[in-house]
């Protein structure tokens, strides 16, 4: 790899790698979050899918079908619908979280209400549906209605552990496997089956999106208290607003003292929060080490996402995999 290569984002260098292919994606997102009948719907969709995000998992899908040797034109809408899934999710997500930022912008949720996001959410469901029936592609179907469905329980996994002092390490990671990390793992998959790759390659890229969706998730979970509103687009301090048991509290309530766990009782059990409770939080997870904790263990998932790549095509494509999975931690590094 040349020093130019290196000093662009493994992010970019996929983008450029497949900037044909994501240029079609975009038109196909474009295209399909438009309703005539219905005006709040492009209204709200617009406000959403202008404001960017990063598009990565549409770029795991194309990615890794052109890696398998696909040569057709649906895993344009196979990533499309993926992104769709997850800009449904999105929409929901800040209902369910209360947020108020979103991808730099006020939520939509703020913007409109509660109701157009809900609404709005369902319709961008809807439309995936239909758009991942056009690959005509069975075990496609079955791949991604699955994941619709395990992404739904992680977030209602997540919902009854809030506030719930008790939550384990191992109850956190199936929260972020189901909520995050099943579409990472499906948009990798689907790309190989599309191709007709070989059984051990399909594999290779479910685990390695599974992999990488719980290094990234444990990332945001991490930003979630040491990031800055500017970096990651939305509030920071929203997990702890809303109580949620994310790594680094469970690190950091396992190791409480007497008074440190009357602190957790009270700010996530009882929800009684004044201010500069988010600040003693943060002397707490620094006193233990439970940041620093959080973020070994993210670099030790993006590491399994690397090794999980050794069964597939060598091919650029797969270097730039490798990378990416570096630089969703490397936010942390
Ligand atoms: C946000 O995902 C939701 C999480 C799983 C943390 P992204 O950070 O990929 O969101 P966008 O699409 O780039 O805004
Ligand atoms: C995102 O979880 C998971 C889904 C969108 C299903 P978070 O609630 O942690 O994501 P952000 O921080 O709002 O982006
Ligand atoms: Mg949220
Ligand atoms: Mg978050």
């Amino acid at each position: 790899m040349s020093l130019d290569d290196k000093a662009v984002k493994p992010h970019d260098r996929l983008a450029q790698a497949l900037a044909a292919d994501m240029e079609a994606v975009n038109a196909l997102i474009r295209d399909r979050m438009a309703s005539e009948h219905a005006p709040r719907i492009p209204e709200v969709t617009a406000h959403l899918i202008e404001a960017g995000g990063k598009r990565l998992r549409p770029m795991l899908t194309l990615a890794a079908a052109r890696l398998c040797g696909y040569g057709g034109p649906y895993h344009v809408h196979l990533a499309a619908t993926v992104e769709f899934i997850h800009t449904a999710t999105l929409l929901h997500d800040d209902v369910v979280d209360e947020s108020r930022q979103r991808r730099g912008r006020p939520t939509a949720n703020l913007l409109w209400d509660n109701k157009s996001s809900v609404l709005v959410g369902d319709y961008l469901f809807a439309r995936s549906f239909q758009l991942m029936t056009e690959a005509d592609n069975m075990r496609v179907l079955n791949i991604l209605a699955n994941a619709s469905a395990v992404i739904a329980e992680g977030e209602v996994l997540q919902l009854t552990a809030a506030q719930d002092l008790g939550t384990t390490e191992g109850v956190y990671l199936q929260v972020i496997r189901g909520k995050t990390a099943a579409l990472f793992s499906a948009a990798t998959e689907v790309g190989g089956v599309l191709a007709g790759a070989p059984e051990d390659q399909v594999r290779a890229l479910f685990d390695y999106g599974d992999a990488l969706g719980i290094a990234f998730q444990m990332v945001d979970d991490l930003l979630d208290y040491g990031g800055t509103a500017e970096v990651i687009g939305k509030n920071t301090g929203d997990d702890f607003r809303e109580r949620k048991l994310t790594l680094p509290v469970i690190k950091a309530v396992a190791l409480a003292d007497t008074e440190e766990r009357a602190f957790w009782t009270r700010v996530i059990e009882k929800g009684d929060q004044r201010d500069g409770d988010l600040n003693h939080a943060l002397d707490l997870m620094r006193k233990h080490g439970t940041l620093e904790a959080t973020r070994t263990e993210s670099v030790a998932w993006a590491d399994r996402a690397r090794a999980a790549l050794a069964p597939l095509p060598d091919h650029p494509l797969r270097g730039m995999l490798d990378d990416l999975a570096d630089y969703v931690v490397a936010r942390v590094r």
